[in-house]
């Protein structure tokens, strides 16, 4: 099982549980996520949707052997109807993070409604270091929510982000203890079922119509680019030198 759904008090759960590789997202748990959030949408009892990890890790992103072996080939590949799913999803995605989010884990927080994270969480976006490019219009909502210069930091040099810095960087609602995380988030959640959901999905549709097509046209040309980009040497070192345990040289690359 490497991703597990269950709805509960009008809330369907999404868990990412493939803990021994760190969560790293395979392409048939992208589809699974897919089909849970779609599901949750066709379900009159969910009023809101919850993803979440493991106690000590969120998601390693996208496990980098699918990478090599299953690129995303086009936008209907998984990985697309899954951020599609969860971009166009019309009840409220709440999200708890423990540990680290890596890369998609990232990315997905910013097409999200609420975000709460555990002081020890780790966020990045290491797509430039593995030879790659911002993917799901992160090229431009990480400098929307952070401002530029820190989106420069993040996306071109690939630093990390801690829990204080998400906060900062307006990537998360509210930071608490580890143990906390999840439950505070299940929470927040179910206080939608107490909201009239009409007017919720109204007011989500509303809030992001101005910026849907900007984000629609980003997210086709970065996909273009990463696709492309992924078949390249740049990434193959990336990717070899990870499975050996060893920097990526790319010295050899202009
Ligand atoms: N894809 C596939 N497998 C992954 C993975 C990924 N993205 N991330 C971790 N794993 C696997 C490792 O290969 C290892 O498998 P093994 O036990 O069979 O050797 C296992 O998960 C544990 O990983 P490890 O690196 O030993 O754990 P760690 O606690 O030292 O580090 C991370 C955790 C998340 C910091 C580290 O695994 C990492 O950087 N992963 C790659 C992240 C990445 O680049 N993702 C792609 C973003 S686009």
């Amino acid at each position: 099982m490497t991703i597990r759904t269950e709805t509960a008090d009008g809330v369907a759960r999404i868990e990412i549980a493939r803990p021994e590789k760190k969560n790293a997202i395979t392409v048939a748990m992208y589809q699974q996520m897919a089909d849970a959030i779609a599901a949750a949408h066709d379900d009159r009892s969910v009023r809101a949707i919850l993803i979440h990890g493991q106690p000590d890790i969120f998601t390693a992103g996208n496990d980098l052997e699918d990478f090599m072996k299953n690129p995303p080939a086009g936008l209907d590949a998984p990985v697309f109807q899954f951020m599609q799913a969860l971009g166009y999803c019309e009840k409220p995605v709440v999200v708890a993070v423990n540990g680290a989010a890596v890369g998609i884990g990232t990315t997905m927080l910013m097409h999200s409604d609420l975000v709460y994270c555990a002081d020890n969480a780790m966020f990045s976006m290491p797509f430039v270091s593995l030879g790659l490019c911002a993917e799901f219009a992160s090229s431009v909502l990480v400098s929307m929510n952070a401002g530029y210069h820190k989106a420069v930091e993040k996306l071109l040099l690939a630093d990390p982000i801690s829990a204080e810095e998400a906060l900062e960087m307006k990537i998360v609602n509210r930071i608490l203890p580890p143990n906390e995380v999840l439950d505070y988030a299940v929470r927040q959640a179910e206080r939608f079922n107490k909201l009239p959901p009409a007017s919720v999905r109204e007011t989500k549709r509303l809030m992001k119509a101005s910026w849907r097509p900007m984000v629609e046209k980003i997210i086709v040309e970065e996909a273009k680019s990463f696709s492309a980009m992924l078949r390249q040497p740049e990434a193959k070192e990336a990717f070899t030198a990870f499975y050996e345990r060893r920097a990526p040289d790319f010295s050899k690359f202009s």
